[in-house]
């Protein structure tokens, strides 16, 4: 057996960890004493590596202006998104780099699996596979639910399932470009629009002198002194905070309570969530995963694949002032690798969590839309109705796809319903259904009194 590398180490630790982790959902029925708490007592205090990632997330002098922590983009009192409704966020030395993609909230990425080209995701294939399917990792997380509870087994209703589609899935940030919370962890500090660190030998300097002491303890001398496993283990830091902090995964929602049998949704949010999971109507459940699982594991709401889905230029994000630039997703700007050059991964992005969606101020990669119901208005209306959802030209025409250069407008899925309509065909959900499918996305947010709205609901 080949010896296991010692970088492996904090990545196989953290596995472990994931894996324990994914049980919260299921492991911390919320108490009566819920509310009082935020619906997660009976935590484990963090471990000191953890209270050091806590330190890191929350420390201004790591910027290079010495204003600006993860917390100032990824907000703990927003779900870990930004407070503000800027499309783009100003980062930088100054504050005043404008960034080209909107900020994720960083609640509920634990689960997110390494970047790779496979087939149609696992949890796909084991939801469409008998409920007994013996699955692991995600496959198990996504499999059918066996648990009896209001909802039965999700059907996976992905046109393109039954081919064996190759699609590109998991990995950090819109592009999937790094594969796990630690190794992400430089990319920010270094960035010139966000923390904006002149390059990692900063960024080494000012741990040894911020957290030398703290690093040598947990870590041991050998590393502090190389500048390469000391970042190293601050990625492994602030990972081990975002695993073990339970506000990143409270699994708290209306919906979660809903799944567990303790809250009753309001007949506008029922008929939202049935046309949701509904193949020929809003279909969102083929991509944004909503069932429990089999071993009673919450959904992520995100089946971690990517998709070209087409959005709308946004020219409120300065960098589509040059007409020649665009996002093309795993195809860059930011991401350079063989994925990067291939020709049908162009204009993908990855399909983030829908848990506190409506709390979020700005949607898409490009942060076009600020409305949920302007959302689900472009998926049903994009292909009936392209007029409503593009621009035009001096000559009238529709710019339809706008932001993608044409030789990638074929990546653009025009197979998964409701995305498979055509000009003139009637739109998969009108007006009221949008509105139903909205109410039901604002049960996703976490924080929810169950005890209070269950009275309510007997009356
Ligand atoms: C200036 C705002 C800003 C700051 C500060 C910032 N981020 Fe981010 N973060 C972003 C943006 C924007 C993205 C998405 C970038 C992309 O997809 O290319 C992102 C993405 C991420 C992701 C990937 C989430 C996902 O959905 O895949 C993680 C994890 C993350 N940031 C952690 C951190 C950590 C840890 C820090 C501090 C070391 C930090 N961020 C500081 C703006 C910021
Ligand atoms: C084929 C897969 C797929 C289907 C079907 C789908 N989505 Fe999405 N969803 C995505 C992807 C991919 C993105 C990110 C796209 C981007 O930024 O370019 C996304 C983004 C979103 C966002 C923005 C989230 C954020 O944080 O910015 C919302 C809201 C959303 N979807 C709701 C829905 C609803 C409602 C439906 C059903 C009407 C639906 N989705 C159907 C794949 C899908």
């Amino acid at each position: 057996m080949p010896s296991i590398n010692r970088r492996l180490l904090p990545l196989l630790a953290l596995a472990g960890l994931s894996l324990a982790g994914a049980a919260i959902g299921m492991a911390n029925e919320p108490a009566a004493s819920a509310s009082a708490t935020g619906g997660y007592d009976d935590q484990a205090p963090l471990s000191a590596v953890a209270q050091l990632g806590k330190k890191l997330f929350f420390d201004p002098s790591l910027s290079g202006g010495g204003q600006m922590s993860c917390a100032t983009c990824h907000d703990p009192a927003n779900h870990y998104a930004p407070a503000n409704d800027l499309t783009v966020q100003l980062g930088g030395a100054h504050l005043d780099q404008p960034g080209i993609r909107t900020v994720p909230s960083l609640a509920y990425k634990m689960s997110t699996p390494s970047f790779s080209i496979g087939e149609e995701s696992a949890a796909d294939e084991a939801a469409e596979a008998s409920p007994m399917t013996e699955a692991s990792g995600v496959a198990l997380a996504n499999a059918p639910a066996a648990v009896t509870g209001p909802l039965t087994a999700q059907a996976v209703i992905k046109a393109d399932a039954a081919a064996a589609n190759l699609v590109p899935q998991g990995g950090m940030f819109w592009d999937g470009r790094v594969d796990s919370l630690e190794e992400q962890a430089l990319q920010p500090m270094i960035s010139p629009f966000e923390m904006a660190n002149a390059d990692a030998a900063t960024v080494y300097a000012k741990l040894k002198k911020g957290y030398g002491k703290d690093i040598s303890a947990l870590f041991g001398d050998n590393v502090l002194n190389d500048q390469d496993m000391t970042i190293s283990e601050i990625g492994f830091a602030l990972a081990r905070y975002q695993i073990e902090e339970p506000s990143f995964h409270p699994y708290t929602s209306k919906y979660d309570y809903y799944l567990r049998g303790k809250a009753v949704l309001t007949d506008a949010e029922t008929r939202g969530l049935k046309l949701f999971d509904d193949a020929n109507k809003g279909n969102c459940a083929s991509c944004h995963l909503d069932k429990m699982t089999g071993d009673g594991q919450m959904p992520n709401f995100t089946d971690f694949e990517f998709e070209a889905l087409g959005a709308p230029r946004n020219p409120a994000i300065p960098a589509n002032a040059d007409a020649r630039y665009y996002d093309t997703g795993i195809c860059g700007p930011l991401r350079n690798d063989t994925y990067s050059a291939q020709q049908q991964n162009c204009g993908l992005f990855k399909t983030p969590t829908l848990r506190n969606v409506a709390t979020r101020h700005v949607f898409f990669h490009n942060g076009i839309y600020r409305t949920l119901e302007d959302v689900t208005r472009f998926y049903v209306k994009r292909d009936t109705n392209p007029d409503e959802i593009y621009p035009k030209d001096a000559s009238g025409k529709v710019l339809k796809y706008d932001d993608l250069p044409a030789q990638y407008q074929a990546n653009i899925d025009v197979i998964d319903a409701p995305m498979n309509r055509k000009p003139g065909d009637t739109p998969a959900l009108n007006d009221a259904e949008i509105a139903d499918v909205v109410a039901f996305l604002k049960t996703l947010t976490d924080g929810y009194e169950p005890a209070t709205d269950g009275m309510k609901a007997a009356k």
